[in-house]
């Protein structure tokens, strides 16, 4: 299975469906591809911040593909013509041959150009194909990862590092740890000069804890 990323949170994960999270393209200064550049399946997304819901809504309608969100966000996509499954924490949907879970997450959540006016639950997402990843979406530390580790034993684990919004690469790698998946990858960093963040500093107190930290360039691709 491949997986690739774009910058921010945005991944492509390629399996016998072609998954795109967190479709944050357009405006994502270290996105190495243009929006209407993408073909997939599905679009998942963690919360309708714009650094996150992105270009999904035209991504999907283009593609034909089903958008997988909370409810609301679901339900909103579906009112501009998206094919779109809602799902909310704990649940899940199989779409083609991959299961979607969410998972909470800690952190707020807008919606699109409402961003100020509708608020939504953010959250997390498991993916399910031939591998298992687990995308922590916009969050701090929670305990309760330990129980997603537990629970889905993920083979992947994508983890924001950058920090003010989110955790930061020390509180990610006790995320890594509690998690236990094999491999970790850190996103959500240096986009933006608030989100500044070195992610060798996060690779090096992951590995003190027994984790492998895998670290891309903006679209890079790596089999996994
Ligand atoms: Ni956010
Ligand atoms: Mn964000």
């Amino acid at each position: 299975m491949k997986l690739k990323w774009l910058g921010h949170s945005c991944f492509i994960i390629e399996g016998s469906d072609r998954i795109i999270i967190d479709p944050f393209i357009t405006g994502n200064p270290l996105a190495p591809v243009k929006a209407e550049e993408i073909d997939v399946d599905i679009v998942a997304i963690t919360h309708g911040h714009g650094d996150h819901l992105g270009d999904g809504i035209q991504i999907a309608k283009r593609c034909g593909a089903t958008m997988v969100a909370i409810h609301e966000i679901a339900q909103y996509a579906a009112s501009k013509g998206v094919k779109a499954e809602g799902i909310n924490m704990g649940g899940g949907v199989k779409v083609g041959d991959t299961e979607i879970i969410m998972t909470p997450a800690w952190h707020s959540s807008g919606l699109d150009e409402t961003n100020f006016a509708i608020s939504t639950s953010p959250a997390g997402l498991i993916i399910k194909s031939d591998k298992t990843i687990y995308h922590a979406g916009d969050t701090c530390l929670f305990y309760d990862m330990k129980l997603i580790g537990e629970l889905y034993n993920p083979d992947v684990a994508l983890l924001p590092i950058g920090g003010r919004y989110t955790m930061d690469a020390r509180q990610a790698a006790m995320a890594a740890e509690w998690i236990k998946a094999g491999i970790a990858i850190p996103m959500h960093y240096n986009t933006f000069d608030v989100i500044r963040e070195e992610p060798e500093k996060f690779k090096k107190l992951a590995e003190e804890k027994g984790i492998k930290v895998l670290i891309l360039e903006p679209g890079e691709e790596v089999e996994i």
